[in-house]
């Protein structure tokens, strides 16, 4: 029916359109992870270089979880917002050390690592483990009030819910992680805050806030 239609729809295009990016390579969740904090506060086509840089610089956990401060410092430097990276050194040292190496494989245990939030927990979890959980950040907000008319206020904490369990209840659960990715590009194509070209889009007759001209209305965000 129409969820089985859209997951189709969505990985289709996401198998033949989905970008190209290096740490799409494989799953292993160290190059998810660290490649999810980077892009917390930075944008794809700037962190591509440093990602690239810091895996020939610190290619495991555990050399991450011994760097000395200096050169992590200098694999950081310009990225900004520097705790970050103070942040993943200490997740490194609770996985080596506190975990004999273990990853916590599902985003419930991951959120146990310092610097590991809802979001990053569900894209690791998904991407690296297949577990089928949403990762929920504002390009999901976008993406899903407008494919399903979601009418929460994503200034408000506790919408986060809604949309959480709007998201868990169409990912696909064969492909969760690849499910998230296609969202992700298709939040930075078709589906943008501004501009968006959803005449275009894949999953165009999904939309429901574009079929009924109303898409520029999501996601609602009252100003605080
Ligand atoms: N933004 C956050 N996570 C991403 C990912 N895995 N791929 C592309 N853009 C992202």
């Amino acid at each position: 029916e129409k969820i089985n239609a859209f997951r189709q729809t969505l990985l289709d295009w996401y198998d033949k359109e989905g970008r190209d990016l290096p740490w799409r390579k494989d799953h292993d969740p160290y190059h998810v992870w660290v490649s999810e904090i980077m892009l917390q506060q930075t944008q794809v086509n700037t962190v591509i270089p440093y990602y690239e840089r810091f895996m020939k610089t610190f290619p495991t956990v555990d050399a991450l979880a011994k760097a000395p401060a200096d050169k992590l410092l200098k694999a950081w430097e310009g990225l900004g917002y520097y705790s970050r990276a103070r942040n993943l050194q200490r997740a490194a040292q609770e996985i080596v050390i506190d975990r004999h190496g273990q990853w916590p494989t599902t985003a419930a245990g991951l959120q146990e690592l310092t610097g590991i939030g809802p979001y990053t927990a569900g894209a690791i979890a998904s991407i690296a483990f297949e577990e089928p959980v949403p990762a929920v950040d504002g390009n999901a907000f976008r993406v899903f009030s407008r494919l399903l008319e979601i009418d929460a206020d994503i200034a408000k904490p506790e919408s986060r819910g809604v949309f959480f369990d709007a998201i868990q209840a169409v990912i696909d659960p064969q492909r969760p992680g690849d499910f998230n990715q296609a969202i992700m590009d298709l939040g930075s194509s078709y589906m943008t805050a501004v501009n968006p070209d959803s005449e275009h889009s894949p999953v165009k007759a999904f939309n429901q806030a574009y079929l009924d001209g109303h898409e520029l209305d999501y996601p609602v965000k009252t100003p605080k």
